[in-house]
């Protein structure tokens, strides 16, 4: 099917099941441990064998000579796959760097073996005793250092960034009554999600199949057959559960290629986890950033020139942080440009991480933003509010297909009590706490992209429903079913969803905050040709036919659903597909966080004390799943504003605190009461479901959010996160 005209009147409309806040269909198997997770197929894949991983000990260099013998000599131990042994292998697409190293190291951690034994311990024992020798070459690990040889980047990062240039930025910025020039540094952050990468491959014949913990299925399949050189049609991928994947797993890692060699190798099922220590080396994470900022107003508050540069780095081939993205679209001013760079660094492959681009990019734009509104006098919602706009500033002929940010700040003002917060800073103290609150725009794009599913229809009246879509924690299963129950007119029991699997249709996937719009609407699509087959089964005209509470009924007739598949099920299949409405209209979603905090006058710790988010994001498919998708990005977002920094041994050229003892992200203690507000919206140009994303619209701007009410709790400005104590102290 495909969407290229504005939504009109259509099922979901009835909102009877879909825009309810309903529990999760699979939150029970999940709480009672009966969820499977890639790992945990032990009867698909009966009599495993164990992999483990040995990587790197260098950042860049080669190996001069591996010693297996002791490895191989020790109790339980069937093989040892190096990339000596493995057979031809061709890189990933997706990946920047080879998930199975040697000669040449390219990062800390690459994989060069896998130790495959009986047992999980024997592996890992063995691997112990793998010698390699090492001729190391100095590498570049100091991203400030590089910032001077960063160049335009040729391959684009998550979402592209070419540099953008509109009238005249320099010499409007320089004759600017009131200006800003900042430079704003975001660390280096890991996903920390809570399953590691892992994965159990098994081969029936030149047939490979992969349980693993994988975000989208399709791209997984195409780099497994690529780096395997086999066919795509003899690769299967089973992501049933993942426990988190913020885009760590959007592309297959070096457990899903280490697993399948093993297992070729040794004719036995193979189960390769990375432990904990092992993912922040071994996998991706969200690149640092030195972002300088330069904005130009009249003393009246408008902006007239808006300049933004982003420099990050990644190995070489890789892409940068798109930091600037939502610089070109979040603030007026006839006078602007972005600039991305791109250094060499041979730290571990930088990549997307939650909302990538928008998220590190709006921790220094809205930063900037308070900073200008104090110079210009302004309250900060103001400010944002008087700079507004309804089209794209770059292409003033495109306008955004829904733009409340103005009423999400206008509403996030009015409930956080935003009137009581004193302008100045530093002046609001309760004991030992200087009090203050902050505030920050956020947007984040939303991506239309086809997405397939097959619904099937029984003689009972069950609908089941097939798509490799995948459910990383955030509720597709349940919005999924929502959506076939709506479409169907039968109650939630009665819909089954079958996700993960790469033998169903083709889906959107779970990444950039697209899943929920775009699967759902395939879900959509396959029930409109299920609900046309059923009506001319069942001889009504297809127009007229209204589905619902188990039946199908026109004027005075009526009959039950499961009669159209009395003689056999049918089977539905289709995906949506759009048409130019994302290039006709910009299609974003907006919010506005606010954040209190407590900072204690001596010790300089900070501890927030609310936290709020106001959310237009088109229409709510689930407002508890949704609920929970911003509830947890905004406590991403705390992390980035207080604790989260993966520290560089620049020397050496690795992340030194890689595991979750060294790496602080935030725990219950930390965060306050939170409340989110979803805008009553529908977008009739973002599918016929009329919805978007908000996973990842929940992390932009919290970070800036935290550091403002900082900034008015203590009147010291920091720009370089995280806000740790001793930065303002
Ligand atoms: Mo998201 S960083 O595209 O999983």
């Amino acid at each position: 099917m495909k969407f290229d005209a504005p939504a009109t009147t259509n099922p979901i409309d009835r909102l009877k099941i879909v825009g309810q806040p309903l529990d999760r269909i699979e939150g029970r198997f999940k709480t009672t441990g009966t969820a499977l997770y890639a790992y945990e197929h032990n009867d698909a894949a009966p009599n495993p064998a164990y992999g483990y991983v040995v990587g790197a000990s260098i950042a860049k260099g080669r190996i001069a000579a591996m010693d297996l013998a002791a490895a191989e000599r020790a109790p339980g131990v069937l093989a040892i796959v190096t990339a000596q042994n493995a057979g031809r292998l061709e890189k990933g697409k997706l990946n920047t760097a080879r998930l199975l190293g040697g000669p040449e190291i390219e990062h800390y951690h690459q994989a060069i073996a896998v130790v495959v034994a009986e047992t999980f311990e024997q592996a890992r024992s063995a691997a112990r005793l793998v010698r390699v020798e090492y001729v190391a070459e100095q590498g570049a690990f100091d991203l400030a250092e590089a910032r001077d040889s960063a160049a335009r980047p040729s391959a684009e990062g998550f979402g592209g960034s070419p540099d953008t240039a509109i009238g005249d930025f320099a010499g409007t910025y320089a004759a600017a009554p009131v200006k800003l020039d900042a430079t704003y540094t975001t660390p280096d952050h890991a996903h920390a999600m809570m399953e590691p990468h892992a994965s159990i491959a098994a081969w029936d014949g030149d047939r490979l199949t992969l349980w693993t913990s994988n975000q989208m299925l399709a791209w997984g399949v195409a780099d497994v057959a690529r780096m395997l050189r086999i066919r795509r049609e003899n690769v299967r991928l089973i992501s049933h559960h993942v426990g988190g994947g913020f885009g760590a797993k959007l592309f297959v890692r070096a457990d899903a290629l280490l697993a399948a060699l093993a297992a070729r190798t040794t004719g036995r099922p193979v189960k390769v986890a990375l432990h904990r220590p092992f993912v922040f080396n071994n996998t991706t994470h969200r690149p640092a950033t030195i972002q300088r900022i330069r904005i130009g107003a009249k003393p009246d508050g408008t902006i007239t020139a808006i300049g933004h540069e982003s420099w990050s780095g990644d190995l070489p081939g890789g892409g940068p942080e798109t930091a600037v993205n939502q610089t070109r679209l979040l603030y007026a001013g006839a006078h602007r440009m972005t600039a991305t760079r791109l250094a060499v660094l041979d730290l571990p492959e930088g990549n997307a991480m939650r909302a990538p681009g928008e998220a590190p990019g709006l921790m220094a734009l809205e930063i900037a933003m308070d900073e200008m509104a104090e110079k210009l006098g302004l309250d900060p919602i103001e400010f944002r509010i008087l700079n507004d706009t309804q089209v794209d500033p770059e292409e003033p002929q495109r306008p955004f297909s829904q733009r409340q940010l103005a009423t999400c700040l206008r509403t996030g003002a009015e409930r956080f009590g935003w009137s009581r917060r004193n302008p100045l800073p530093g002046r609001t103290r309760h004991g030992r706490w200087l009090r203050g609150m902050g505030v920050a725009a956020a947007l984040r794009n939303n991506l239309l992209t086809k997405s397939g599913a097959r619904v099937r229809l029984d003689g009972r009246g069950m609908v089941t429903v097939e798509t490799d879509m995948t459910d990383i924690g955030t509720g597709s299963y349940t919005i999924i079913a929502q959506t076939a129950a709506e479409m169907m007119g039968v109650p939630m029991e009665n819909v089954i969803v079958h996700l993960g699997d790469s033998a169903f249709p083709v889906s959107a996937g779970s990444g950039g905050q697209w899943g929920a719009n775009n699967a759902t609407a395939g879900v959509y699509a396959a029930c409109m040709k299920l609900r046309e087959e059923v009506a001319r089964r069942l001889g009504f005209n297809s127009e007229d036919a209204v589905f619902a509470d188990g039946e199908v009924r026109a004027g005075q007739r009526a009959a039950p659903l499961g009669g159209a598949a009395a003689q056999g099920e049918i089977v539905a299949e289709d995906a949506i597909a759009y048409g130019d409405l994302d290039k006709t209209h910009q299609q974003s979603t907006f919010g506005a966080h606010f954040v209190e905090v407590g900072v204690d006058v001596a010790t300089g710790e900070i501890r927030l004390r609310r936290m709020l988010a106001v959310c237009a994001a088109g229409r709510i498919l689930n407002p508890k799943s949704a609920r929970s998708q911003v509830i947890g990005a905004m406590t991403m977002g705390a992390g980035a504003a207080l604790m989260e920094e993966l520290v560089v041994d620049k020397r050496h050229g690795f992340f030194v605190n890689h595991d979750l003892a060294g790496y602080e992200v935030p725990v219950h203690a930390d965060i306050p009461h939170q409340d989110v507000v979803f805008l009553d919206e529908t977008d009739p140009l973002s599918s016929p479901m009329k919805a978007k994303g908000v996973g990842e619209l929940g992390i932009c701007g919290v970070g800036a959010a935290v550091a403002n009410a900082v900034y008015n709790a203590t009147g010291v400005r920091i720009r370089d996160y995280p806000l740790t104590l001793d930065k303002h102290l």
